[in-house]
Parts: structure tokens; C-alpha cells; sequence
């Protein structure tokens, strides 16, 4: 069985392909009707422990614009309650011949530990801090769209990289893929030698976004925090919050991107995260195309035709 645990264990050729079918997709999602008959004979659940907007919403249409039948569970309101296993869960869930599982968790690792023990593919929807691939992959998807390609553009990645999923995904991504890549934030949030996977640590937000051709920026996880790591959400915007004043002072175009959710008025502005520099909502949009594209090779369609 395959799997998308992480991109890690991806290869360049993965993240093409996979991003070239993404391409066939939005063209399938611009045209009258956008279902395609590809997974009528798959079920797919999404198995969610943990909150989520974007993600939960971009799989269940990208499931259902495949013609997939699709089944929703959350952990609250669950028999996960009563003390019910991660295992014994899905185990129960695909002895009703589901197929394919969508997984978020809050613990990092635990598609890892499920795809050893169940016989599924299963897709990663984020884990705990470690990997958010499909969001990397979106948001590679986006950067190309807008700037024609990812070979040597300079990405800054903004804000919590120690707690964040979205920047460990997007750094395997973009290295990968011959992006430069700096993390800037403050060195309370940010991971030591995480100069290794190769990108650059900068703690000088003006420096970072004088270099940088995209600022991806991301959100102080504060739930993921025992202990608040940065004095205030106040002094966080002051020092490392990205407003219009600040980008109108380094007068060139940066290309503005954030996963969501935003904390507006904290790490980002809304007078940027509304501007004409941010695809903030492009990114939401091709989120359905490339995952489409992930279920799609994952159920191994890939000599089939987009209909
Ligand atoms: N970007 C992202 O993962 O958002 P959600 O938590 O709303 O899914």
C-alpha cells in the first residue's frame, strides 16, 4: 500500500508528478462541471483528532469532486471518548470496506504508527509539529503558478518554525526542488541546528524581507506551547508582525502567503493579508487540485483519464 505520510520521503520526480497532476486538476475544477467519475469505486475517510477549516473542507470536496464516497469523522463526539484505540478505530472503520484514510492527530507520528498496523493508504493532514504535506504541496503549487517555477526562488518562511508542521513540510519541499530558503523568527521559535536541512536562520525580519521573493507566514501555535515562548502577542507584532508600513518601506514585490488560520494584527496585518501581494486564497483554492492529484495517485488512477 502507499501512503503520503511526509515529503519527506519524497523525490523530486514525486513532487513533480504530483504537482503536474495537480495542474490537470484545476483545469478539471475551472470548467461548468467539475466532477469527474475517477474514485466512483473508492470510500475515503477523514479522520480528523484534531481541529481544522481548510484541510477537513479541501479533502472532503476534492474526495467528492472524484466521485469518491467519503465519510467524516471527528474525534470529539466519537467512541474515542470511551477510550477506544487510534488502532481499533480504523480498524473498525474499514471493516465497513472504506478504503483510503485522510488522518490529522495531534501527536507527530501517528500515520506513521497507523500505516504500520492497518492494510490502507493512508494520507498525512498534518501531525502534531512534524509534517504537513499536502499543505507544502499546495503552497509549492502556488508559488510556481504565480513566479513560473521554484528552481532558485528565495522563500522566507515567517514566524513559529519550531512548532510548525507547515515549515518542516515546506522546508523538505523547497530544498528539494532547488528553492532558497530562509526561516526567520525569533530564536525562541526557532529549532537548533535546523541549519542542517538546509536553509539559513535569520533573525533580522527587514534583511529577510529585503532577500525573499515569497514571505510564507506562519502562526504562533500557542497550543502547542507548555510554556508561552515569546513575551507577548503584542510585542510579537511589534518585532516580527509583517504590516503594509513595513513592506511599503522595502519597496519591491513580495509575494504573500500564510496557511491559515491568521491571527490578524499579530503575525500578519490585514492591510497585507488583504492586499493584491497576498495569495492567501489562491493557496486555499489549488489546496482542492492538489489534493485531488494526491487521492488520485495514492488509488493508483494514474494511467486513467481526467474525464
Ligand atoms: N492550513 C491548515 O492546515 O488549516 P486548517 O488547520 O484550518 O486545516
Amino acid at each position: 500500500v502507499k501512503h503520503l505520510l511526509g515529503i519527506k520521503d519524497l523525490t523530486p520526480e514525486d513532487i513533480d508528478l504530483l504537482l503536474r497532476t495537480a495542474d490537470n486538476f484545476k483545469d478539471v475544477l475551472q470548467r461548468p462541471i467539475k466532477k469527474v467519475p475517477i474514485l466512483r469505486d473508492t470510500t475515503i475517510v477523514n479522520l480528523f483528532y484534531e481541529n481544522s477549516t481548510r484541510t477537513r473542507i479541501s479533502f472532503e470536496l476534492a474526495e467528492k469532486r472524484l466521485s469518491a464516497d467519503t465519510i467524516n469523522f471527528t474525534a470529539s463526539g466519537s467512541s474515542v471518548s470511551k477510550g477506544e484505540t487510534l488502532i481499533d478505530t480504523v480498524q473498525n472503520i474499514l471493516s465497513m470496506k472504506v478504503d483510503m484514510v485522510v488522518m490529522r492527530h495531534s501527536a507527530s507520528g501517528a500515520p506513521h504508527f497507523l500505516a504500520k498496523h492497518i492494510n490502507a493508504a493512508i494520507v498525512n493532514a498534518g501531525d502534531g509539529i512534524n509534517e504537513h504535506p499536502t499543505q507544502a504541496l499546495l503552497d509549492a503549487f502556488s508559488i510556481r503558478e504565480k513566479l513560473g517555477g521554484l528552481k532558485g526562488k528565495k522563500v522566507a518562511l515567517f514566524g513559529d518554525i519550531m512548532h510548525s508542521r507547515v515549515a518542516l513540510s515546506n522546508i523538505y519541499l523547497l530544498t528539494k526542488m532547488g528553492a532558497e530558503v530562509i526561516v526567520c523568527g525569533p530564536p525562541t521559535l526557532i529549532p537548533k541546528h535546523i541549519e542542517k536541512l538546509g536553509v539559513t536562520v535569520s533573525y533580522d525580519v527587514r534583511k529577510t524581507l529585503e532577500w525573499c521573493d515569497v514571505a510564507n507566514v506562519l502562526r504562533i501555535q500557542l497550543e502547542r506551547q507548555n510554556k508561552p515562548l515569546f513575551s507577548s502577542l503584542r510585542e510579537y507584532s511589534l518585532y516580527y508582525g509583517i504590516n503594509k508600513e513595513l513592506l511599503d518601506s522595502i519597496g519591491k514585490e513580495i509575494v504573500i502567503m500564510h496557511p491559515g488560520p491568521i491571527n490578524r494584527g499579530v503575525e500578519l496585518n490585514s492591510d497585507v493579508a488583504n492586499s493584491k501581494h497576498s495569495i492567501i486564497l489562491d493557496q486555499v483554492q489549488n489546496g482542492v487540485a492538489v489534493r485531488m492529484a494526491v487521492l488520485y495517485l495514492l488509488a493508483g488512477k494514474k494511467d486513467e483519464a481526467f474525464g
